[in-house]
Formats: structure tokens, C-alpha cells, sequence
């Protein structure tokens, strides 16, 4: 039997992981889309359908999240890492990130989804909640969709280990 590890209060995140991360998607003031990196995420709710984000509120995503009142969840694909990796460290308060991806127009919400993702989820944001150093921020799903669906899950997304280790997913 081996031994325990303790001490690891500080990365107790770590032990959730791997985790999908997705890219947000919220509009700016001019109308542009800007997206940044969430990985943690986890549905909440089926009925009402409810999703919840966490996301820090020095975010531009944060603000633009409260204004906007809508935001898209994208699923990128191990092909988009180099892209992650970008929006998910270089915030739209200093950098133009509306020319990364090919947005197209979602189903119901004026918020684009990515095109090259693997799956898209719109929603209207239901209520933020302060929490620490991040807020929750609640999403209800108003429209879904994906590429290569088999009824159960998407095949093969990108995994994100913690810190800058991404995985990609093999399958048992
Ligand atoms: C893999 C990965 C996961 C991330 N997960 C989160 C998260 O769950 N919550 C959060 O607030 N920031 C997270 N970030 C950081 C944001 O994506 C990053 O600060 C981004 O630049 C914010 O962009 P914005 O200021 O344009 O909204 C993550 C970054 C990476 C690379």
C-alpha cells in the first residue's frame, strides 16, 4: 500500500484534474468578441439547465460577462492548444483576441461560438456569486451543440493537467 502525501492544501484543485478546459466567449463594448481560458467549470443544474464558471473578477471576461448578461462555453479540440495557451494568458484589457478564432453566429444568443471548437454551449447569465478570489458564475444553457457527438461525450478533448501540462485524452 503506498503512502499518503499530505500538505497539499495549496493544490487540492490539482487532485480534481485532469480537466476539459474550454474557452469563453463574451462580447465587448464594441461588439467584438474577447475569449480567455476556463477550466473550472461543472454543470450544476439540469432543470433549469445550469452551468457554473469560475472566473477571477480581474477578468475581462468578468466584466463583460456582467454587462453583456451572455457568454458561449467553445470545447477546443489538442489542435487549438498553441491558441489556448494565448488567450488563456494575455488578457483583452491589453490585446485584441477577437482575430484568434473563426467565430460564426450561435442559435439563439448574439454571443458568437467558435467555429473550430468541438462543441459550443450558449448561455444567459442566471446570477454571480462572490467566492474568495474568483466569482461563480452561473450560466443557464439556452442552446448546445457539437461536432463528432456519440450520445455520450465528445471524442478526444484536450486535458489540462494544472499549471502549463495539457494532456490529450486516449480512452481506456
Ligand atoms: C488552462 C487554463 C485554465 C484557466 N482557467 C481559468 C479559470 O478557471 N478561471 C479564471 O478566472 N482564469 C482561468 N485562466 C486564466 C485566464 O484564461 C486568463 O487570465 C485570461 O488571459 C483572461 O482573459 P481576459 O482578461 O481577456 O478575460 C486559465 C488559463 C489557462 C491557460
Amino acid at each position: 500500500m503506498s503512502e499518503w502525501i499530505l500538505g497539499l492544501e495549496g493544490l487540492y484543485h490539482r487532485l480534481l484534474s485532469p480537466r476539459v478546459p474550454v474557452i469563453v466567449v463574451a462580447l465587448r463594448d464594441d461588439d467584438k468578441p474577447n475569449a480567455m481560458v476556463v477550466a473550472w467549470h461543472t454543470p450544476v443544474s439540469l432543470n433549469p439547465p445550469i452551468l457554473a464558471l469560475s472566473i477571477a473578477p480581474d477578468r475581462l471576461t468578468h466584466r463583460l460577462i456582467e454587462k453583456r448578461g451572455e457568454f458561449t462555453l467553445n470545447i477546443p479540440s489538442p489542435a487549438l492548444l498553441e491558441k489556448v495557451k494565448t488567450v488563456g494568458s494575455v488578457s483583452g484589457k491589453s490585446y485584441d483576441k477577437s482575430t484568434t478564432f473563426n467565430f460564426t453566429k450561435g442559435t439563439i444568443i448574439k454571443t458568437p461560438i467558435i467555429d473550430e471548437s468541438m462543441g459550443a454551449i450558449e448561455c444567459k447569465l442566471h446570477k454571480i456569486l462572490e467566492m474568495g478570489d474568483h466569482s461563480i458564475i452561473l450560466g443557464e444553457v439556452v442552446a448546445a451543440r457539437a461536432k463528432s457527438f456519440d450520445g455520450i461525450w465528445l471524442s478526444s478533448p484536450l486535458l489540462h493537467l494544472g499549471g502549463t501540462k495539457y494532456v490529450k485524452f486516449g480512452g481506456l
